[in-house]
């Protein structure tokens, strides 16, 4: 861990870092989205912005009928470490993995056909992003931003339930900063903004084990006796709410938002 990972949000990405794939859901239906929208386009090169551990990028390898040169990018050294660990060469034939600020791309002008950020604009600074991805990505090269916005968080089981939720993470940005911080930066285009809803089904214990494990960054703006209190307190409105069921479900929403560099 270098001194810059002890902040409290990179000291919570190298604390999660080994568990973070468990702890999190991967959703298929924007892997869908991002395979139809390539198919047909001539792709060669691509890169994962805030990639973490690389598992959405993964996934659309995975899916894709054929394998571009990969830029596998986060300022977190440990997610990268995971990374390495879980990536097997031999289903990427090029990849490179970069330890760098997704404000400051380690990459040539027009160098890239497709970008993406999945989970991370949230942490960026919107304006030096969207400043390196209009200057990455070639004409007619394509960003795909998989985010929610505040009101979807709202929404959630955890936003709906766990107390200071929604007030403690102020991080997301509504939907017009983000059109707007799209339509200021010089050669982007928004061209699509598609919503997901997804239903999810977990019992109470395992809604606790995620929360003590800070599957969300959210949960590092608690302290620790704080963050316990709100355990019980979630777990007092979910009994009030559900009964005595045994497993709970709900929905959660996600937007993905499709950016043209023209
Ligand atoms: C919630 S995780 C999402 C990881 C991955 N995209 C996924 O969906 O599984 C956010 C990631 O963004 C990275 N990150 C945060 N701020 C960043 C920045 N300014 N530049 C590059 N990466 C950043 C974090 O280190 C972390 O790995």
């Amino acid at each position: 861990m270098t001194p810059s990972d002890m902040r409290p949000i990179p000291h919570h990405f190298s604390a999660v870092a080994a568990g973070y794939n468990d702890l999190r859901t991967l959703d298929p239906e924007p892997v869908d989205l991002l395979v139809r929208s390539l198919v047909g386009l001539s792709v060669a090169s691509m890169a994962d912005v805030g990639c973490g551990t690389g598992r959405y990028m993964v996934e659309l390898l995975r899916r894709l009928g054929h394998k571009p040169f990969v830029h596998f990018v986060d300022c977190n050294q440990d997610m990268l470490a995971q990374l390495r660990l879980d990536l097997d060469p031999l289903d990427l034939p090029g990849f490179d993995i970069l330890h760098s600020p997704a404000e400051r791309l380690p990459l040539p002008d027009g160098s890239l056909d497709c970008m993406l950020t999945f989970n991370a604009i949230h942490h960026f600074d919107l304006l030096g992003f969207f400043r390196e991805a209009a200057r990455t990505l070639r004409p007619g090269g394509l960003l795909f931003v998989y985010t929610r916005f505040p009101d979807q968080n709202e929404r959630g089981i955890w936003g709906q339930y766990f107390p200071s939720f929604t007030a403690k993470e102020k991080r997301l940005y509504h939907e017009e900063h983000l059109i707007g911080a799209i339509g200021s930066a010089r050669n982007l285009v928004v061209r699509e903004l598609t919503h997901f809803s997804f239903g999810r089904a977990a019992t109470l214990d395992h809604l606790v084990h995620r929360a003590r494990n800070k599957h969300y960054s959210t949960f590092c703006f608690y302290e620790p006796d704080e963050l316990e209190r709100a355990i019980e307190g979630f777990e007092a409105n979910l009994k009030e709410t559900f009964g005595a069921f045994v497993t709970l479900e709900w929905e959660d929403e996600n937007v993905m938002i499709t950016v043209e560099r023209v």
